[in-house]
């Protein structure tokens, strides 16, 4: 793939083409105990642990909560149609149960108006990573219950928007919030182990599926989908053990939560007996169907291809990566390799799955140190990113993967986990002291590749 060779334009990928930029409640909304919103495990995890960069929390963020009319203005302004953005259960409901905040509820009917007077299309995320503080404290996703929560968290939230929003994703990267907050801990609400990890894969793969049948049974028309991180795997050499090694990383990354939404149950896999551990949770195949749904479409969120290798000392996966700094490739901040060519290869990998309909790219995007300078960010290095990425989509999609939107991640800096704010990722500059916003040369270059 040339690089940075910018001869495309929006007109390339179709006029149906849906062109979208992403957002979620906890990165970017702030307000984190105003009108009756109840505390996350994003709110709890900043408060207690020292994982954040910098000792950030999200209580203010991007201040969408009151700014969101200038913030949809802007997204307007790019040239974007589709504005992608995800509820805060605790915002609608403050313990994850019991009763409703209609406050809460409110605000969401103001920001889909909103959306829907600028003619942009509203996509709603249900679940991005910010379990009811409350909730965890009963035990969270590892609790047998969470599925009732969920569930009635969904029928809430269709009930009250479904008559205005027909674009549903159930859940944001579930290998994601799953690995990193239940096995690793580096994530809220900080557990770990598979006493962890196990219950919680298999209670979110239900709710993916329950929480798509709430949303199929009570709005009519609905468009639904759920979302995976997708990454290439690459096997650091071509010795059996480092394929191997790199079979196991894949399976884990890229085929957990999707085999079983497509009806395969979880992945099977002889050698690799952390599943068979899984497939006790599923109580042999007896959920199998239950974890099944037929998403209308698939969303997938690429960022960076992993090189694998064989290692003994790594328990249950036997298998570490080779950073990208160690390898002297092109990289991100974020210190994460850029390859569009995986992009490419993992959009085609998954198309050969039986039963997905329709493709849509949720999210991508990049961290660089921007500078912000009289009031200009000229951050080439994303312009480029972005640039090689789409290009990626659009070999993929004139081959016949059926594509049909790339929601950009993401609209504006915001806060980035356990970076804190000062990864940034965003088309727009924010100073976090004054909530100033910079549109970037990137979200410029993307109102021009848009406006063609
Ligand atoms: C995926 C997550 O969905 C999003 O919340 C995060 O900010 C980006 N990756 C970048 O790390």
């Amino acid at each position: 793939m040339a690089l940075n060779d910018g001869n495309i334009s929006a007109k390339d990928f179709g006029k149906d083409f849906k062109w979208g930029v992403a957002m979620a409640a906890a990165q970017n909304e702030g307000a984190h105990n105003i009108d009756g919103k109840g505390a996350s495990i994003w709110d709890a995890f900043a408060k207690s642990s020292s994982k954040i960069k910098g000792g950030h929390k999200p209580n203010i963020a991007c201040d969408f909560y009151h700014r969101y009319k200038d913030d949809l203005l802007l997204v307007k302004a790019l040239g974007f149609s589709v504005f992608r953005f995800s509820i805060s259960w605790a915002r609608i409901l403050p313990d994850g149960t019991g009763s409703i905040n209609k406050d809460g509820i409110n605000f969401y009917h103001r920001v889909i108006d909103e959306c829907i007077k600028l003619g942009i299309t509203p996509y709603i995320t249900l679940y991005h990573w910010d379990l009811p503080h409350e909730l965890e404290k009963k035990g969270g996703w590892t609790n047998y219950y969470v599925n009732k929560w969920f569930n009635r968290f969904v029928t809430i939230c269709a009930e009250a928007y479904g008559d205005k929003v027909k674009n549903w994703i159930i859940l944001n990267e579930p290998f994601g919030f799953t690995s990193l907050g239940y096995m690793l801990g580096s994530h809220a609400p900080g557990k770990t182990g598979l006493s962890n990890f196990l219950p919680v894969i298999h209670h979110v793969a239900l709710a993916q599926a329950e929480g798509a049948q709430i949303i199929r049974s009570k709005v009519p028309q609905a468009y639904i989908g759920t979302t995976f991180s997708c990454s290439e795997i690459i096997p650091f050499s071509d010795k059996q053990k480092d394929i191997d090694a790199a079979n196991r990383v894949d399976i884990l990354m890229n085929r957990l939560f999707i085999e079983p939404t497509l009806g395969k149950g979880y992945p099977t896999e002889d050698s690799f007996n952390f599943l068979e551990k899984l497939h006790m949770e599923n109580k042999a195949w007896k959920y199998t169907k239950r974890l099944q749904f037929d998403f209308d479409f698939i969303g997938l969120q690429y960022y960076f291809p992993v090189t694998i290798r064989h290692n003994n000392l790594v328990p249950i996966v036997n298998a570490s990566e080779v950073k990208p700094a160690t390898r002297k490739v092109p990289r991100t901040d974020m210190g994460w390799e850029i390859k569009a060519d995986s992009f490419y290869n993992i959009i085609k990998k998954m198309w050969q799955y039986e039963g997905i309909k329709e493709i849509i790219i949720t999210e991508n995007g990049a961290f660089f140190k921007d500078e912000l300078k009289s009031g200009i960010v000229n951050d080439v290095e994303r312009i480029d990113y972005f640039q090689q990425h789409l290009q990626a989509v659009l070999k993929a999609k004139n081959e016949g993967v059926n594509i049909k939107g790339y929601f950009a991640w993401t609209l504006m800096d915001n806060f980035e986990w356990t970076e804190g704010f000062n990864a940034r990722f965003g088309l727009i500059h924010v100073d976090f002291e004054t909530q100033l916003r910079t549109i970037k040369d990137s979200g410029y270059w993307f109102r021009d590749f848009l406006s063609v």
